[in-house]
């Protein structure tokens, strides 16, 4: 999908990080936005620093269907159309072995992580069928393209994303090649997901802390931390390619090659 000055794009998670990030890019770009997030003070304060772009801003739960369902309400009532849904909001879980990982936390990670991408869709995507164009971007992870030990839940949710884009989109595109899914799976941003996920409980934070100990280690380990401007950028130029998959970060198509090596290796074994 080309995007062009005049349309219109939706943002969960918009209040912060690669949420913002892809907010500033698509105003930048002349877009028409609504931004949305469960905390209401970081919303007022996210579509306060938009000044200039034209922004509605809709407090929502992704893992609610039906305040997802009034946020596609609050879009068609605002502008009448929709061109881009960002699936963004997330949260990350902590950080312990499958076998240690408890209950509510899965719960919430499928809650917010699939389930909110599930009533994104299911509220937008009559609308974009409607119109006869347009696109979803679907927040996942690195950690959805390759294991990240420890956080079970949060890969496991992102994998999950992962799938059901490149499934969305061959469903989209069986309707009209004119709409279509992309999947967005950085490596480390520089964001405030843990301080985020700890205010929303869903995680607890070491005073002091910043970006959780895993995404710290995994930058470590495969370079470069990346900010949420440039992750929304490439965004924006992979949705305009036509591409169903962006991952932007050092390391990351190294740690996807590895996993598609050994997952071929392994299943063409007689
Ligand atoms: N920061 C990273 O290194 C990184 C890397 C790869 C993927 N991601 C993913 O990117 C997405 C955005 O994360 P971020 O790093 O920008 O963090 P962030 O905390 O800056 O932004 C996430 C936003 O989602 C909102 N949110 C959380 N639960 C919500 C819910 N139930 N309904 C509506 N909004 C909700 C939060 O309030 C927050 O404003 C997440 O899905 C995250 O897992 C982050």
């Amino acid at each position: 999908m080309l995007i062009r000055e005049g349309q219109v794009a939706v943002i969960t998670g918009g209040a912060s990080g690669i949420g913002y990030g892809l907010a500033e890019a698509l105003a930048a770009r002349g877009i028409r936005l609504v931004i949305s997030d469960i905390r209401e003070d970081g919303l007022i304060a996210a579509a306060a620093a938009l000044r200039g772009a034209e922004v509605t801003a809709v407090v929502a739960d992704v893992s609610d269907e039906a305040s997802v369902r009034a946020l596609a309400e609050r879009t068609m009532a605002a502008y009448g159309r929709v061109d881009l849904v960002c699936n963004n909001a997330g949260v990350v879980c902590p950080a312990a072995p499958l076998w240690d990982q408890d209950a509510r936390t899965w719960q919430r990670m499928i809650g917010v992580k699939i389930l909110g991408v599930v009533h994104g869709v299911k509220a937008f995507a009559p609308l974009l069928i409607e119109q006869g164009s347009g696109h979803f971007l679907n927040t996942a992870s690195s950690g959805g393209l390759a294991p990240l030990p420890g956080r079970t839940p949060y890969t496991g949710t992102m994998h999950a994303v992962v799938g059901l884009t490149e499934t969305l989109d061959l469903e989209l595109k069986q309707v009209a090649p004119t709409l279509g899914a992309t999947v967005l799976c950085p490596g480390l941003v520089d964001t405030p997901l843990g301080q985020n996920s700890a205010a929303l409980g869903a995680i607890e934070l070491p005073a002091g802390a910043g970006a959780t100990p895993s995404m710290r280690s995994q930058a470590g380990a495969h370079g470069g931390i990346l900010s949420p401007r440039e992750v929304a950028e490439s965004a924006l130029t992979a949705i305009e390619a036509g591409r169903v998959h962006v991952a932007p970060g050092a390391g990351v198509a190294t740690r996807a090659r590895a996993r598609v090596d050994t997952l071929l290796a392994d299943i063409t074994v007689a």
